[in-house]
């Protein structure tokens, strides 16, 4: 499984041949500008919740591809109405679907959920991914919370995508102990150091989690792995 960096808490993986991106946020970091968001290729688009950072280059990305978007119902019915999008699968909180590449669980995520607009844009989520035998688990934005202990229950989770930006999100501290909670040792940071309010101490996170044994990746902007 590839697994690309692309900013903020947007990754694209590629499993299975077929390309996900999770939550566009690439044009409005400056960042990010080695990014080229139309060229980037995906057939599906998984969004976590309505905000500003984790939406801006949908229409982007689903003009350019043949992408499915994926989300909660609030946030699929607004793109349907406002944008007349076709391409959509609408999930809701403790459901799973099996997709072409593998089977997804919409699961909970403490935080809120508003387009920029004000729309209400349902509850917060993670999902749950299993594809190629792997199993992951992305957060989304949230706080900790005892409900991550459900995922340990029914999943062998091979590693996490956290939020660790703390102020909107968990802090590395947190993050840490949420990796304890859904029972993985490899944690690969996002929400962090993109505006002022998360930027983070990159020595110190390392340390922390280097003291609770986890691994902590903190990738660059373009940076690919395989897992
Ligand atoms: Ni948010
Ligand atoms: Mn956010």
């Amino acid at each position: 499984m590839e697994i690309s960096y692309l900013s903020h808490s947007c990754f694209k993986i590629v499993t299975n041949d077929l390309h996900i991106i999770f939550d566009p946020f690439i044009s409005p970091n400056e960042s990010a500008t080695s990014i080229k968001v139309d060229d980037l290729k995906a057939d599906y688009i998984f969004l976590s919740h309505a905000h500003a950072d984790h939406i801006a280059d949908v229409e982007k990305i689903y003009a350019s591809n043949q992408a499915t978007l994926v989300s909660n119902w609030e946030i699929i019915t607004w793109y349907q109405n406002k944008k007349n999008y076709d391409r959509v699968h609408p999930m809701n909180h403790g459901g799973k679907w099996k997709f072409d590449f593998g089977t997804v669980k919409m699961v909970n995520a403490v935080h809120s959920s508003s387009f920029p607009d004000g729309t209400y844009g349902g509850n917060p989520a993670g999902f749950v991914f299993e594809s190629e035998g792997i199993t992951f688990y992305y957060a989304g934005d949230t706080a900790l919370s005892y409900d991550m202990q459900l995922i340990k229950e029914d999943y062998s989770i091979d590693f996490a995508f956290m939020p660790i930006g703390d102020n909107f999100t968990m802090d590395i501290g947190d993050a840490l102990k949420a990796a304890e909670f859904v029972g993985t040792s490899k944690i690969i940071a996002m929400h962090f150091d993109t505006f002022p309010y998360i930027k983070i101490d990159h020595e110190k996170a390392k340390k922390l989690a280097f003291e609770s044994k986890k691994e902590l990746l903190l990738l660059n902007i373009g940076e690919k792995i395989n897992l």
